[in-house]
C-alpha cells in the first residue's frame, strides 16, 4: 500500500507510468510538430504552474465574498484578480471569469438574454460559425428555432446589407456575431444596428479573436453587443475556459445567476487561476507585440500560399485564421490534412462556405498562426512554412506525397530545434 508520504510525492512516471508515457509523448508530439490549428496555443510555462496547482482540490460555489464552502479566501483573490484583469483588458464593466468552456459560457448567455423557441440568428456552420449558436446538433439548436447567415460567394465576406434583410424577415429575438472560421473583420457596429432595427438582443462571440481584440488588433465588440462572450483558450493564450463580458451593468446581476447556479456547479478552480494569469499577461505591452505578430504572420501566409496558386477564402485574412479552398487542387481537406500531418504539421479540415455537410467531402483546410506565433516563427519561417504547404498539397494531388512529406519533414524538424518549446 503507499504510504501517505510517497501518496504526497511521488511522481507520475511511478505511480502511472501508462498515463505518464502518454504524457511524455505529447510533449514530445508537440516539441516535434508545427501547430497550425486555429484554436490552440502554446501557454506559459506560469499557465502552466497555475493549472498543475493544488488549489485544485478546492471545492466552492458562488462569487467572492459570497461562498457556499468555507476555505474560500485565495480563490477569492485569484477569481477577483482575474475579473478585475479582464474588465480592465477589454474596458468593460462585467466579467464573469467561471464559465468552464466557451461553450457554457454561450449557454449561461442564453439562458438570461432568450426563452425556449426563440429565434437565433447566426453564422452559418459552412460560413464560420459554431454549434453552439444554434445547430441542431447542439443544445442551443434543440431550445431555439435557428436560422443562418452566410457570406457572399464570390468574395466571402458577411454581407451586411442581406443579414438585415435576413434580420427583418426572421425577426430574431437574438443576433450573433462570431465564429471559428471566419477570416476576416467583423463590422460589430453595423451587426448591431442591425439587431436595434428588428427589436434582437446581440450577442458577440469572440472565442477565436480575444487575443487579438485584447492586443489591440482586431475591433472590440465590446461597444456594440448586449454580452461578449470568449475562451481563454486559441489567441488569449491562456487555458482551456469561457469568459462573459459586457460593457455595462445592465446584465450582471442576472449573468451571475445564470453561469452559477444556472448552467454550473462548482468552480474549476486550477483553471480560474490560469485565467488570471493569461489575463495578466495580456495586459503587458509584450502581448500587443505578440498581436501583430500573429496578423502580419497571418497575412504573409495567406499571401505565400496565394502566390503558389491556392485559393484562400476571401483572398486573405484580418485575423490569425487562413482558410483553404482546395477545390481546384484536386485533394480535399482531409487528404490535405493527411498530407501535413505526414510531414509534422499540424492542421484540420474544415468546411467552406456552401460546403459540403459531410466532413469527408469537406473542400477546406483551416490553418492558424497563433501556435507557431508563440513558438517564436516570423516572417521568414512564415514565408517557408507557406512554400512547404503548397508543395504538400501539390505532391498529394500528384500522387508522390511521400518524397515531398520526408523533405518538408526535415525542414519542419529543423524549425522545430531553432523555435524550442518547454525546454
Ligand atoms: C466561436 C467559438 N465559440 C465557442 C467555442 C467553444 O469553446 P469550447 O470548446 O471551450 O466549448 C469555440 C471553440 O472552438 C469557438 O470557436
Amino acid at each position: 500500500m503507499t504510504s501517505s508520504a510517497e501518496f504526497f510525492s511521488a511522481p507520475i512516471g511511478a505511480t502511472d507510468p501508462v498515463v505518464a508515457e502518454a504524457l511524455d509523448a505529447e510533449t514530445v508530439r508537440q516539441a516535434g510538430q508545427i501547430e497550425l490549428i486555429a484554436s490552440e496555443n502554446l501557454v506559459s510555462r506560469a499557465v502552466l504552474d497555475a493549472m498543475g496547482h493544488i488549489i485544485a482540490n478546492k471545492t466552492l460555489e458562488g462569487y467572492p465574498g459570497n461562498r457556499f464552502h468555507g476555505g474560500g479566501e485565495n480563490v477569492d483573490t485569484i477569481e477577483q484578480l482575474a475579473i478585475d484583469r479582464a474588465t480592465e483588458l477589454f474596458g468593460c464593466a462585467y466579467a464573469n471569469v467561471q464559465p468552464h468552456s466557451g461553450t457554457q459560457a454561450n449557454l449561461a448567455a442564453f439562458l438570461r438574454l432568450v426563452e425556449p423557441g426563440d429565434r437565433l440568428l447566426s453564422l452559418d456552420l459552412a460560413a464560420g460559425g459554431h454549434l453552439s449558436h444554434g445547430a441542431r446538433a447542439n443544445l442551443s439548436g434543440r431550445w431555439f428555432e435557428t436560422h443562418n447567415y452566410t457570406v457572399d460567394r464570390d468574395t466571402g465576406l458577411i454581407d451586411y446589407d442581406a443579414v438585415e434583410r435576413q434580420a427583418k424577415e426572421v425577426r430574431p429575438h437574438l443576433l450573433i456575431a462570431g465564429g471559428s472560421a471566419y477570416p476576416r473583420e467583423i463590422d460589430f457596429k453595423r451587426m448591431a444596428d442591425i439587431a436595434r432595427e428588428v427589436d434582437a438582443r446581440f450577442l458577440t462571440d469572440m472565442a477565436h479573436i480575444a487575443g487579438l481584440v485584447a492586443g489591440g488588433v482586431h475591433p472590440s465588440p465590446i461597444p456594440h453587443a448586449d454580452i461578449v462572450t470568449c475562451t481563454t483558450t486559441k489567441t488569449l493564450r491562456g487555458p482551456r475556459g469561457g469568459v462573459i463580458l459586457a460593457r455595462d451593468e445592465t446584465w450582471a446581476r442576472k449573468l451571475q445567476s445564470a453561469v452559477f447556479p444556472g448552467a454550473q456547479g462548482s468552480l474549476h478552480t486550477q483553471i480560474l487561476a490560469g485565467k488570471a494569469v493569461c489575463l495578466g499577461e495580456a495586459l503587458k505591452p509584450e502581448f500587443k507585440a505578440y498581436a501583430r505578430r500573429i496578423r502580419n504572420n497571418a497575412r504573409v501566409l495567406a499571401r505565400v500560399l496565394i502566390e503558389h496558386g491556392i485559393k484562400v477564402i476571401s483572398g486573405g485574412t484580418d485575423t490569425h485564421i487562413v482558410l483553404l479552398d482546395l477545390r481546384t487542387t484536386g485533394i480535399n481537406g482531409q487528404q490535405a490534412q493527411d498530407a501535413l500531418a505526414r510531414a509534422g504539421i499540424t492542421s484540420n479540415k474544415n468546411p467552406i462556405p456552401f460546403d459540403s455537410p459531410k466532413p469527408a467531402e469537406w473542400a477546406g483546410l483551416r490553418l492558424g498562426v497563433s501556435a507557431a506565433t508563440t513558438r517564436g516563427f516570423m516572417e521568414p519561417e512564415f514565408e517557408a512554412l507557406g512554400a512547404m504547404i503548397a508543395e504538400l498539397i501539390a505532391a498529394e494531388a500528384r500522387g508522390n506525397s511521400a518524397s515531398a512529406a520526408a523533405e518538408a519533414g526535415a525542414r519542419v524538424k529543423d524549425l522545430c530545434e531553432r523555435f524550442a518549446i518547454y525546454r
